[in-house]
């Protein structure tokens, strides 16, 4: 089946809803969700959006912190841009209807989180991220201009090779006429065709063994692009959040948002000892690439399998007040966090590079935008600032939305694109060639791609996964598509591009940390 519209966006989290909501005012906007409509990323969003709110903070400041955690690889206009365009966003966001927490005066409760220089974050309790879909949702339900199609998954974006033309990486016009996507509930592959695609499909967690990101996190956009031959860049950065909560099983990994140690939470070892300050003066609240080493080191060296974050001492209501949500979660596990610790351990958390975009979320391919966690803007450098994720995500789908309005009188459909070619192809007969390929996947990454690396341990990676890509390549040649088996396909592009750009920085630098290039703080 054909499907015409003017704006594809592939993904229903904070990106692709804010800009599906904006340009609904300039045309029909189709989009596409491979799972409920609320599931994404952003739904689990706990510690807020930061932006500069109150007179004793400043733009200076809010730059000159994300400029620090991003170990001198930020690009500074960008930052510059994100920042001082990031508080109009965010009130865009309260006149929809987001609920952001207030004080007994009637003034927003902000938080503060590591790195940042003053209390500057907006929330919802610990849920912000679901009080944000909530209310983005309900905004895009009442809009005529959209049609929202859940279960429905991108596989790969059209471009001229689908009309039989050679395309390089080098090929100065690639140009997206919009996608085929697998209606997931009857197996069908649909051909859609837009003006403009926006890719909105977020991070890429599923490619380790351990994550804070739900199933849906698995690079598919990124993989589309760079099959495409669009760039992908800074793909080495990957963040591990500091604290996730350590219960053995438990997949995806619940967040203890860093929010907590802003109201006073404090890491230590088994022994109670605080650790912290002997790697960085700002102790429990460094940024996390510093922290997240911090503990791995802590770990490895006392061989222990967590460390603790020390609530004991915080005042009752205010904790359970400011963060109900992993109370409830703590207490259901016996953790009583006002008698006992909380065990807690690094996880996968976010990706700072991604799609290669410019500053209004152009990708390299013409047509072809990329929002949020899956674009790479410059913003975050070589290590994100905390709930700068949020915030970039608002004010890239409004820049996007700014220059796409423009161009879409401009562009025509294009004719003559094919259906989804299923020849030749059968129903995979064994669902556990994907299923343990997956597996292998994210125990390499896990093992040999996390906190700490080194070339041998890439090196071995990267041979590791070449095995899985040649089998995978072979196995998707001949089977039936389905989300299983091009998710994996993704999964194992998105280990490729990590391992092979971590290769190519021969430095130790923000979350890309070679042994052989020791840091300072590292003890
Ligand atoms: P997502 O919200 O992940 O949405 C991606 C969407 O794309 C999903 O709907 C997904 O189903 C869809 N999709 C993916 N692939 C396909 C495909 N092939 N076809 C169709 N649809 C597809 N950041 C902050 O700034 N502050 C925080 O407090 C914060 N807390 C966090 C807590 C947790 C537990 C996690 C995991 C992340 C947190 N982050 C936080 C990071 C932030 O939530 C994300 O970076 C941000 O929400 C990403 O938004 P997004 O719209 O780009 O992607
Ligand atoms: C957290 O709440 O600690 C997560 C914030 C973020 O990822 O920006």
């Amino acid at each position: 089946m054909f499907i015409k519209t003017d704006y594809l966006v592939i993904g229903s989290g904070i990106a692709g809803l804010s800009f599906a909501l904006k340009a609904a005012e300039s045309g029909k906007v189709m989009l596409i969700t491979k799972s409920n409509e609320d599931e994404s990323n952003t739904k689990y969003a706990q510690g807020g959006i930061a932006a500069v709110w109150h007179s004793a903070d400043s733009f200076e400041k809010h730059i000159a912190d994300t400029l620090n955690a991003g170990a001198g690889l930020c690009n500074e206009k960008i930052v510059r841009q994100v920042v001082s365009e990031g508080t109009k966003r965010v009130e865009e966001l309260i006149d929809l209807g987001t609920q952001f927490d207030r004080n007994a005066n009637g003034q927003y409760d902000l938080a503060k989180e590591g790195g940042h220089s003053e209390h500057r974050i907006l929330h919802h309790k610990d849920v912000t991220g679901l009080e944000i879909e909530r209310a983005l949702l309900k905004k895009i339900h009442s809009h005529g201009n959209i049609t929202v199609l859940d279960h429905y998954f991108a596989i790969d974006i059209i471009t001229q090779h689908h009309l039989g033309k050679r395309v390089t990486s080098s090929t100065p016009d690639i140009t997206c006429y919009g996608a085929y996507v697998l209606n997931t509930k009857n197996g069908h592959v649909d051909t859609v065709l837009s003006k403009i695609t926006v890719m909105a499909t977020g991070g890429i967690g599923q490619v380790y063994s351990t994550t804070t990101n739900p199933v849906i996190a698995t690079g598919d956009g990124i993989a589309m692009v760079y099959r495409a031959k669009g760039k992908v860049k800074d793909m080495e950065f990957v963040q591990f959040h500091p604290t996730s909560l350590y219960n053995p099983g438990e997949r995806p990994s619940f967040l203890i948002t860093e929010a907590m140690r802003g109201f006073g939470a404090i890491l230590k070892t088994a022994d109670n000892r605080e650790f912290m300050h002997k790697y960085d003066a700002r102790g429990s609240l460094a940024p996390r690439d510093i922290v997240s080493r911090a503990i791995d080191h802590e770990m490895k060296t006392r061989g222990d399998d967590f460390v603790y974050l020390d609530c004991r001492h915080l005042d009752r209501k205010g904790l359970i007040d400011h963060f109900p949500n992993i109370y409830t979660k703590c207490m259901g596990l016996g953790i009583d966090p006002f008698l006992n610790m909380i065990p807690i351990v690094p996880a996968q958390h976010y990706l700072c590079g991604g799609i290669a975009v410019d500053e209004f979320a152009q990708s390299s391919i013409l047509n072809l935008y990329a929002v949020g966690e899956c674009a790479c803007t410059g913003l975050h450098g070589a290590n994100r600032l905390a709930s700068n994720s949020l915030l970039e995500a608002v004010v890239y789908a409004h820049r996007a939305f700014e220059n796409a309005r423009l161009k879409l009188p401009e562009i025509s459909l294009q004719g003559g694109i094919p259906e989804w070619n299923a020849e030749g192809t059968e129903h995979a007969e064994e669902m556990v060639l994907i299923t343990q390929s997956r597996k292998e996947v994210q125990q390499i990454m896990s093992n040999y791609v996390g906190i700490v690396r080194s070339s041998l341990r890439l090196k071995r990676a990267f041979d590791r996964l070449e095995i899985l890509y040649k089998e995978n390549e072979a196995l998707y040649e001949k089977t039936t598509i389905t989300q299983a088996l091009s998710e994996l396909r993704n999964l194992i592009c998105i280990g490729y591009l990590i391992i092979k750009q971590a290769m190519e920085r021969k430095e130790s630098v923000g979350l890309h940390y070679l042994i052989e290039f020791k840091k300072k703080e590292t003890v």
